[in-house]
């Protein structure tokens, strides 16, 4: 497929990012991005602010910056707004998170002010241990999505907006299993009507999102889109969606490692991975329900990365354990512990510890900012359904139901790079190098090298 930047239409106007659910991740992710506007910080962490994508040839030295190379929005144009069960603007949920001091936020203390999240669509049958201030009295779930649509429209106007995307960073929603009334429209409307147990409110978002033709990505692990109804959707309405689960923390480590062991043919025997943390998605997840969700999330990674199947001797028997701790003094300074247990040569024993003493919110946010911009690049450049490509910034990607999700942090990785080469009409790279010591030596189409290029050569040659 050649495609170019003449199939995606411009990012003209202003991009309205709907958030259910604004607390740490939220709150940090705005303040983050008011501070880079203002030139005050930089957006470490991001991949479409910071990172460069090799085009062509090595010695071509062609290696723009992502959000240069692709028509992305610019920061300037975003335009933030959501929903909570909690009226606190995000100036005080920052202040409450705690992820940011006081005097960080302070130069944008008005800018997270002005934002006031709307009055959520909430029911604690699917997150048990917060008490709501401020949700919508409707106890139909039907007149709730009916809400949702006109808060997006009212939204859209209000900010004079030419597009949205709306992202669920809401609180994990207990574990529930995909189930007839989540197979096809005509169920789950009536299932809507008739306040069916089975819909969560982040289906009811993402249905009135739907519904609305904006595109929509789930930041937590609960079921939300993931089931045929919302796929259907999406490709009917031609509307992007990815999911699930941002991946930070404890599983970036795995999904890092895990793919090394793997290439060096090292066995796993065990891996027993624990954590504390004291923010209020830790007290969210020390309901036993909630955190089957997320275990079930963090689970999977492993067995899509090892492939058992295919090597039994080195994958087939190793114990994989996870566990959450809540632990308030912490907040969302989480600490992790991996132990791992792996064998090598004549089936020797060794081990590896992880300790990470990471910053939830510092990992999340600019994840959040990448899939915002990326599901609005690929709204514009008209692709629809599952991002797959997009799997690289998830914990549980989204799949077609016939396919093994891709775990790997770097195949993802290579995946998304080879998505903005193909949108481009860029060649697509393999990484082989076969074709620099084939027939004769290839003239340099641009400028020789830059210095630590030319420096690392010489060595070489030496
Ligand atoms: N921080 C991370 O590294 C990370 C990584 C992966 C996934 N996540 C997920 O992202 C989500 C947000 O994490 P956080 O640390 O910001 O949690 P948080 O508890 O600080 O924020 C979640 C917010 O969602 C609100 N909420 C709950 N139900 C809602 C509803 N129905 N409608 C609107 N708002 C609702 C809560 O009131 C809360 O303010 C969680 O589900 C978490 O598991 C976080």
């Amino acid at each position: 497929m050649k495609t170019n930047f003449n199939r995606i239409s411009p990012a003209k106007g202003r991009l309205g990012v709907l958030i259910p659910g604004m607390g740490a991740v939220t709150s940090t992710l705005i303040a983050g991005v008011e501070l880079v506007k203002k030139k005050l910080a930089r957006p470490f962490g991001s991949i479409t602010q910071m990172q460069r994508i090799r085009l062509g040839k090595r010695y071509e030295n062609r290696n723009p910056l992502i959000k240069n190379f692709m028509p992305l929005a610019d920061l300037r144009d975003l335009v933030f707004g959501g929903w909570d069960i909690f009226e606190d603007s995000m100036h005080v949920a920052a202040l409450k998170a705690g992820v940011l001091s006081p005097e960080q936020i302070l130069p944008v203390k008005e800018e997270l002010r002005s934002i006031h999240p709307m009055p959520a669509v909430f029911d604690k049958k699917f997150v048990k241990n917060l008490k709501p201030k401020q949700i919508k009295r409707l106890n139909n779930k039907m007149a709730q999505a009916e809400a949702l649509i006109e808060d997006i429209q009212n939204f859209k106007m209000r900010h004079n907006l030419s597009r949205l995307v709306m992202v669920w960073c809401g609180s994990t929603e207990i574990f529930i299993s995909p189930s007839a009334i989540h197979e096809n429209l005509q169920d789950f409307e009536k299932g809507l009507k008739e306040n069916s147990a089975l819909i969560s409110p982040s289906m009811i978002y993402a249905y009135a999102a739907m519904k609305s033709g904006v595109p929509f990505a789930n930041g937590a692990p609960n079921l939300s889109i993931d089931a045929p109804v919302f796929v259907h959707l999406a490709e009917e309405k031609r509307i992007p969606i990815a999911g699930k689960d941002f991946k930070t923390g404890q599983t970036l480590m795995k999904t890092i490692l895990a793919p090394g062991l793997k290439s060096r043919m090292l066995g796993l025997s065990g891996w027993y991975s624990t954590n504390i943390l004291g923010n209020r998605d830790g007290e969210v997840l020390d309901d036993p329900k909630s955190f089957r969700t997320k275990e079930k999330s963090k689970m999977s990674v492993l067995d899509t990365i090892l492939d058992p199947d295919l090597y039994p001797e080195l994958y087939s028997k190793y114990h994989h354990k996870v566990r959450i701790d809540y632990y308030p003094p912490r907040g969302d300074a989480k600490e992790g512990w991996d132990n791992i247990d792996i064998f090598g040569w004549l089936k020797m024993p060794m081990q590896i510890k992880i300790n990470f003493l990471c910053r939830d919110s510092i990992l999340a946010a600019p994840v959040m900012l990448d899939i915002i911009l990326f599901l609005d690049l690929a709204q514009r450049a008209g692709l629809k359904g599952i991002q797959e490509w997009m799997s690289f910034f998830f914990k549980s990607p989204m799949h077609r139901p016939d396919l093994k999700p891709e775990n790997d942090l770097f195949l993802q990785h290579i995946k998304l790079k080879n998505t903005l080469r193909i949108l481009a009409g860029e060649e697509v790279l393999d990484h082989s190098g076969l074709d620099y010591y084939e027939g004769p030596k290839a003239s340099p189409k641009v400028a020789p090298s830059p210095k630590p290029y030319k420096k690392r050569a010489k060595t070489c040659k030496k």
